[in-house]
């Protein structure tokens, strides 16, 4: 076996390409060959994918690898795998390498990530018609190896069928899903509650896509419920210490007059632009049967809390968006404080919210 050096493949990291020369018979079809240290470990009991390595026969590549030492013996036909430090592997034809004048090269990219490869190797490990579920799995595998912390949850959820709820959400947020689950969560419990009396209330709008599952919700049960959008449409006011430092002041600013647009299509939306709780009084002798509360901070969150939920009429939900994220640390704070003294639980949802029934 030669060295035969490192080259670039155009853009790509550079390799060490070997010419394997040393075969020796292992048993049926399968030969092996000692790989020189210059080469990471290839595959182990514990990491079954950890190999990168790549074996050609005159320049076309073989494989695939991670195969099963019996079956590379029986079968044949180029399966390889790269075992410790070891390769074995079959020729295309299951002729003798030793004898069939042909040659024999390992590719492996140099100094690739552990977890990045272990991820190469789990998809390049999925067959040509890999189911749904395989590549759930497979993605799963990926995720754990890149951010351990990051936990995938169940797949086969059928609100992932919901094509015009998704379209709408795609209109509104494009082709990041992230938030599909809350605001489907609040087109849900807004649906439950709307018939209750009372108007809609959201303070923290943005672009207004949960506000327009709000209104959506509200038209779908015939309602003829208000909605008031309370937002400084110029972003977070000042974050104080409470709040941590993930979040800057004038963050998440967002054009009113584009807020509006998307909520063209409802009657009875009235935006209230101003900083949280400066408006709240035009509306103080209303009731509320939903209240969604997305300001990220603890003091809009706190001014939030203490105007509505008193307002809120019997068996109403209040939803705090932000009550699990480790990014607002004050609206949970906020949340905790107000709730501390009072009959109401708060209830954690995975998707993040914090959620609160009148009783
Ligand atoms: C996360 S965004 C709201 C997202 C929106 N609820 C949605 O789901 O589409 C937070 C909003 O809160 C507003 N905001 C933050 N602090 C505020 C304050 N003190 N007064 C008024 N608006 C505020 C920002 O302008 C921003 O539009």
């Amino acid at each position: 076996m030669n060295a035969t050096g490192e080259e670039n493949s155009g853009a790509s990291r550079p390799r060490i390409l070997t010419r394997v020369e040393k075969f020796e018979h292992e048993r049926g079809h399968c030969f092996r060959a000692a790989l020189p240290p210059e080469f990471a470990a290839g595959d182990s009991n514990t990491d079954p994918h950890s190999s990168n390595l790549m074996l050609a026969e005159n320049g076309v590549a073989l494989g695939p690898g991670h195969a099963v030492h019996d079956v590379i013996s029986e079968r044949g036909r180029g399966l390889y795998s790269h075992w410790h430090r070891v390769l074995y592997f079959s020729s295309s034809d299951n002729s003798d390498p030793r004898q069939n004048g042909r040659e024999y090269q390992v590719i492996s990219p140099v100094r690739r990530s552990p977890a990045v490869q272990h991820c190469l190797n789990v998809l390049n490990g999925l067959s040509d018609q890999f189911s749904p579920s395989d590549a759930y799995a497979a993605v799963e595998q990926c995720l754990t190896r890149l951010y351990p912390a990051a936990k995938m949850g169940e797949d086969l959820k059928s609100f992932w069928h919901e094509a015009s709820l998704l379209d709408i959400y795609r209109g509104l947020c494009g082709e990041n899903y992230r938030s599909f689950e809350r605001k489907f969560t609040v087109y849900n419990l807004a649906r439950a509650v709307v018939r209750l009396g009372g108007s809609m209330a959201e303070c923290g709008v943005y672009n207004a896509a949960t506000a327009y599952f709000m209104a959506l919700a509200r038209d779908e049960s015939g309602a003829q419920t208000d909605l008031f959008l309370f937002d400084s449409f110029e972003g977070l006011s000042a974050p104080s210490p409470i709040d941590g430092l993930y979040w800057r002041q004038g963050a998440l600013t967002f054009p009113e007059q584009l807020a509006r647009n998307n909520l063209c299509e409802f009657r009875n939306v009235h935006f209230c632009q101003g900083w949280i709780p400066g408006r709240f009084q035009e509306i103080a002798q209303r009731t509320f049967c939903f209240v969604h509360i997305d300001v990220d901070l603890y003091q809009p969150t706190r001014d939030s809390l203490a105007f509505f939920f008193p307002r809120l009429v019997p068996k109403g939900i209040l939803v705090c968006d932000d009550y699990g994220f480790d990014s607002c640390p004050g609206a949970r704070r906020a949340m905790d404080e107000f709730f501390a003294d009072k009959p109401n639980s708060i209830v954690h949802l995975p998707t993040g919210q914090g959620v609160v029934i009148k009783c």
